[in-house]
C-alpha cells in the first residue's frame, strides 16, 4: 500500500455503514475506503466505486479480483462528474451513502512518473487520465504571463504568482522548462520557502487542478451524487485545498435549499496524532451534508 487514508475513522462513522447497504466511493485510489465500506456491508451491501486514471482502475482491478470481491465492488473506469450516467448505466440503487476523497493518491506522487511532485525529476504531465489534452509542459512553456498569474492564484491561492510566472516566462525564453524538478527549483529562486511546506506547492497543486478540471469535477459530482442518493442517506466529501474546500461549502449551500442538512457543523480535522505519523493529513478538511 502506497497510500495511507486520511480521516478514515471519521469517514466510517459520518457514513454509518451496515450490513447490506450500498455505497459509492466516487475516488477509489487504492481502494482503502471501498474495502472498508464492504467488510461493514457485509454480507450483501454493494459498492460502486470509480477512479478515473486508468493506470490505477487497472491496479484496483487486480486488488478486487485477488481478494475475490467482485461480486460485491463494482469499479468503474470514469470521471466521478458523470455520476448520474455511471449510476443508471450501473442500475445501481438503495444508495446510503457517497465519499469523495479528493484529489490524487500517494500512488501517483510516488510511482506515476508524470510529474505530480516537485520532489522528483519527471516530466512535466500531471494528467490523471491520458485522454486529457493539455500537460503542464504546455502550460509552464506556452501560457502567456497573464494566464499562468491567473492559474496560479485561482487554482493555488499562490500569493507570489506574479513573481513565479515573471520567473517562469524569463527562463523558458532561454530554455524550455522539461522537468518538475527544474519547475520547483525556478519558483523557489523566487519565493521564500517556509518550514511547513516546500515553496512550490502550491504552484503545483494549482497546475494540477487546472489540468484535471478538479474544481468543476467536484461541483458537478457533488451536485449529481445528491440527485441519486436517498432520503436519509449522506454525502461525504474529504478535500486537501483551501480551493476545493470553498466548492464545497458553496455547494452545500446550495443543496440546502434543496433538503440537504450539513451535518458537520464544525469541519473536521485530522488529530495531531494523525497528521504526525502520515504529514499528507496536514491540510485536510472533512464535510458532510444529509439528504432530509
Ligand atoms: C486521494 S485519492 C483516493 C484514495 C483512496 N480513498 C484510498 O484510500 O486509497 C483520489 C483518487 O481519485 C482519483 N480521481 C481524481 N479525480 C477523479 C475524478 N474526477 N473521478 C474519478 N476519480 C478521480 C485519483 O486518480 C485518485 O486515485
Amino acid at each position: 500500500m502506497v497510500h495511507r487514508p486520511v480521516l478514515l475513522n471519521e469517514i466510517l462513522e459520518i457514513l454509518e455503514p451496515q450490513p447490506n447497504e450500498n455505497f459509492i466511493d466516487a475516488t477509489f485510489g487504492e481502494g482503502n475506503i471501498t474495502f472498508a465500506l464492504a467488510e461493514r456491508t457485509l454480507p450483501k451491501g454493494k459498492i460502486l466505486a470509480i477512479e478515473w486514471d486508468p493506470d490505477v482502475y487497472q491496479i484496483g482491478i487486480e486488488k478486487i479480483k485477488q481478494l475475490h470481491m467482485e461480486k460485491r465492488i463494482k469499479l468503474v473506469n470514469s470521471n466521478f462528474k458523470y455520476l448520474k450516467r455511471i449510476v443508471k448505466e450501473e442500475n445501481f440503487t438503495q444508495i446510503k451513502g457517497i465519499v469523495f476523497d479528493l484529489g490524487v493518491s500517494n500512488w501517483h506522487y510516488q510511482k506515476s512518473g508524470r510529474g505530480f511532485s516537485f520532489k522528483y525529476d519527471e516530466p512535466l504531465d500531471m494528467r490523471i487520465n491520458p485522454h486529457l489534452k493539455i500537460t503542464a509542459f504546455e502550460i509552464v512553456n506556452y501560457y502567456s504571463y497573464h494566464d499562468l498569474v491567473k492559474i496560479f492564484r485561482d487554482y493555488g491561492e499562490e500569493r507570489s504568482a506574479n513573481k513565479i510566472a515573471r520567473a517562469i516566462v524569463e527562463h523558458r525564453r532561454k530554455k524550455k522548462i522539461e522537468s518538475s524538478r527544474e519547475l520547483a527549483e525556478i519558483v523557489a529562486e523566487v519565493k521564500k520557502s517556509t518550514k511547513k511546506t516546500n515553496p512550490a506547492t502550491q504552484v503545483f497543486m494549482a497546475l494540477r487542478s487546472f489540468i484535471n478540471g478538479e474544481l468543476e469535477n467536484i461541483e458537478k459530482g457533488i451536485r449529481d451524487g445528491f440527485d441519486m442518493i436517498e432520503p436519509g442517506a449522506k454525502i461525504v466529501v474529504l478535500t486537501f485545498q483551501g480551493c476545493e474546500d470553498r466548492v464545497i461549502k458553496k455547494v452545500f449551500r446550495l443543496l440546502k435549499k434543496k433538503g440537504g442538512e450539513v451535518i458537520t457543523k464544525k469541519v473536521v480535522r485530522p488529530k495531531r496524532d494523525e497528521i504526525l505519523s502520515n504529514p499528507s493529513a496536514r491540510s485536510s478538511k472533512l464535510r458532510a451534508i444529509k439528504k432530509l
